[in-house]
């Protein structure tokens, strides 16, 4: 496929996605003509997730139906080599507090050393979900904590079927 700088990659686990994500695809959704959310299958660094990819998809194709020019795909190689089958010359991710630095620095020098020519650009998150993460939304709905205006209904929902038993 021809390489587009107007289209763009928001990879992740998002085991499960947060309206924190959602924030950053919806910001992308706006600065490039296509968006794909790449959902990793298998996430080496953060284990075995809660979800399986399916699931996880699913969860951002509902949340993300009202945009058009976001569409939702599984992954399970290099984060380069899917840019590169779709076409995609640009990796888009969410920047939150100064914790975050560290790792993303590390994989965007990873991500250089293997594709030079694709680029990564980082939004900051906004202000109301600086805080939030998937693991601290596990974290809270296994002891019982409403996470209900953190992520989407149906997220709610299947944490506490997964999590509350
Ligand atoms: O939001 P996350 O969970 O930190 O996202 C992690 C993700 C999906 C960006 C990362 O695990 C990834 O890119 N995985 C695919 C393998 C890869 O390309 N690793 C970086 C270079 S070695």
């Amino acid at each position: 496929m021809n390489p587009s700088s107007r289209k763009a990659i928001c990879p992740g686990s998002y085991d499960p996605v947060t309206h924190g994500h959602l924030d950053v695809i919806a910001r992308a959704a706006r600065a490039y003509d296509e968006v794909i959310v790449g959902v990793v299958n298998l996430p080496i660094r953060k284990g075995k997730t809660l979800f399986g990819a399916e699931e996880r998809c699913g969860f951002i194709e509902q949340a993300t139906k009202h945009l058009p020019n976001v569409e939702v795909a599984p992954f399970s190689n290099l984060l380069v080599d899917f840019a590169r089958e779709r076409g995609a010359m640009v990796v888009v991710k969410g920047l939150r507090a100064i914790s975050d630095f560290e790792y993303e620095f590390e994989m965007n020098q990873l991500n250089r050393k293997l594709a030079p020519d694709i680029e990564s650009v980082y939004l900051m998150a906004s202000p109301q979900y600086s805080f939030l993460s998937s693991s601290g939304i596990k974290e809270m709905a296994t002891f019982g904590g409403d996470v209900s205006d953190l992520v989407p209904p149906t997220v709610a929902k299947r944490l506490q079927e997964v999590l509350q038993r």
